[in-house]
């Protein structure tokens, strides 16, 4: 049985990379950030606005425990997932994790073309994003750390490094 979670920061390519891998493994993709607006019936954005940050968190424990309990699957957490709770001991416990690790140049690249979707990027200007992105990871990174595996994430910007990036991770991971 196979069960692998993806973390890593807002940008780093969780679901870019998880969708990708778990289509040429044959395994079911969850992206966790789209399990918690189907089953609420809400974007991200909505719940951060009716709730706060603390009610997401709490929907995103909740969900997570829900997707850890699939079988042969990829799940691509939230950029903050495994920094809340206990959530990064607890998908240590039932599967594999792998931290994304990726350049600060290169979050900001990403994050600056699609930061409207995110409720902690949308009202900042380039300047900000950089200071927070920056900011952000080394206060998240000892958390990602705790990954039994990092992956180099920088390349995954076509079709190519997509799929090398997908190789190169069955084989850290000795599915190959
Ligand atoms: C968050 C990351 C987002 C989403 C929410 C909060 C974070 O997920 O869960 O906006 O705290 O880093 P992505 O990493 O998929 O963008």
């Amino acid at each position: 049985m196979i069960r692998i979670f993806l973390i890593g920061y807002m940008g780093a390519g969780k679901t870019t990379l998880g969708k990708a891998f778990a289509r040429e493994l044959g395994l079911t993709f969850v992206d966790l950030d789209w399990f918690i607006e189907e089953r609420y019936h809400k974007t991200v954005r909505q719940i951060f606005l009716e709730r706060g940050e603390d009610g997401f968190r709490e929907l995103e424990k909740r969900m997570l425990h829900e997707a850890a309990d699939f079988e042969d699957v990829v799940i691509s957490t939230g950029g903050g997932t495994p920094c809340f709770f206990d959530n990064m001991e607890y998908m240590n416990a039932c599967g594999e994790t792998v931290f994304l690790d990726v350049e600060i140049p290169v979050l900001f690249r990403r994050l600056k073309a699609a930061k409207q979707q995110r409720p902690l990027l949308a009202q900042k200007n380039d300047e900000e994003l950089l200071t927070f992105i920056t900011e952000a990871l080394a206060k998240r990174r000892p958390c990602y750390s705790k990954a039994k595996y990092t992956f180099e994430a920088d390349k995954l910007e076509d079709r190519q490094q997509i799929k090398d990036s997908v190789k190169r991770l069955k084989d850290i991971l000795k599915l190959s």
